[in-house]
């Protein structure tokens, strides 16, 4: 496992007996997960469907949903917690845990310096009313023990389990909320792919009845795709705070269509006249290639014969490349120092 905050952690919950709880969300793939097979007495809780299945498969006992941790009831020895890169997520956590702990339970941070675990570390040690236990590692890994002393103040978590209107935007009202890529803001990328999609639609170039936003977030592309006059949409986003975000906006908006938690749309069986796309390209705090790749190859594979696909990317990713070995039209229909705007046609 090439992530040492990931290491330690699992270290604890191989060496802690009783109820132990991991939150498993950007940070944890299914190769890391399968060595916790033969951990007696372990839960995950992921907001992450592909964690979910993978865990499902392995044999571990899993809850999918928006990182709460009520349905788990409380009384936990342990629980371990590999630092998310959203502070609101964070809190969140931070604030739920020590209301599911046992009298002596333990909840265990772990992240580098350059992740802000040091101040979490003091935000949670002035919650629980004590002082960590903390070890160093490598790279400026910090891991924390704490139990809970006395309860104080929770931490900022932005109203987490809320909806908030954060556009309304050419008649659309867009709600969203934290646990989510960029939650409170327009991504810029995805503008100019609407751009652009309304250029083609104007211009007679493409005439989509059906799209498959793939990696949809709380459903931006979705619901503009719907405005300019697509019949019928279909979104997909592994997060669970992506999808509950997205089928609010379904309903607050009527889309026509459905929106499905899944992993990269691998379940889904329907073909599609477009594809829109503006694929993550990092896990966690760390840029994968193979993000893309997946997000290219799934577009492919749910394109109906003479179909399209729209992907947006920061101007760094190569994205024209990867499209290559599947698609034999690749143009570029807007590009500037950030994005560029890829049509792929098979
Ligand atoms: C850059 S955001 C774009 C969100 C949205 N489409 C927009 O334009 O605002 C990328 C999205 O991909 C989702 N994502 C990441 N990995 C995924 C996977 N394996 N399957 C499906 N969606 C994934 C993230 O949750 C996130 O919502």
């Amino acid at each position: 496992m090439s992530d040492p905050a990931l290491h330690a952690l699992f270290e604890r919950l191989r060496n802690t007996s009783g109820r132990k709880l991991l939150i498993a969300d950007e940070h944890l793939d299914c190769s890391a997960l399968l060595q916790l097979k033969a951990v007696p007495e372990l839960q995950i809780l992921t907001n992450r469907q592909d964690i979910q299945l993978c865990a499902q498969q392995a044999g571990l006992s899993s809850v999918f949903n928006d990182m709460d941790l009520t349905p788990l009831g409380a009384a936990f020895d342990l629980i371990a917690y590999r630092i998310s890169k959203e502070k609101a997520l964070v809190h969140q956590i931070i604030n739920q845990s020590a209301r599911h702990l046992s009298a002596q339970g333990e909840l265990v941070l772990a992240g580098f310096k350059d992740e802000g675990t040091k101040t979490y570390i003091s935000k949670a040690e002035q919650y629980f009313g004590c002082k960590a236990q903390i070890t160093r590692g490598e790279r400026q890994l910090q891991v924390a023990t704490l139990q809970l002393v006395r309860l104080g103040e929770p931490l900022d978590a932005r109203q987490y389990g809320e909806l908030q209107l954060i556009a309304e935007q050419d008649g659309l009202r867009i709600f969203s909320k934290p646990g989510q890529y960029g939650w409170n803001k327009i991504d810029g990328g995805s503008a100019h792919l609407i751009h652009c999609l309304g250029q083609q639609l104007q211009a007679g170039l493409i005439k989509p009845t059906t799209a498959l936003d793939l990696g949809c977030g709380y459903g931006y592309l979705a619901l503009q795709a719907a405005r300019l006059g697509i019949a019928s949409i279909t979104a997909t986003d592994n997060n669970a705070a992506a999808v509950f975000s997205c089928l609010h906006n379904f309903a607050e908006n009527q889309i026509p269509g459905e929106v499905i938690a899944d992993d990269c749309a691998a379940n889904l069986p329907a073909q599609f006249d477009l594809v829109l796309c503006n694929p993550p390209f990092h896990r966690g705090f760390e840029t994968e290639q193979a993000l893309t790749e997946k997000f290219v190859l799934s577009a492919f594979r749910h394109l109906k014969k003479g179909g399209c696909a729209l992907f947006v990317v920061n101007h760094f990713i190569p994205l024209d490349a990867v499209a290559a070995p599947w698609f034999h039209g690749i143009e570029l229909p807007f590009r500037d120092k950030q994005f560029k705007v890829f049509k792929l046609s098979c």
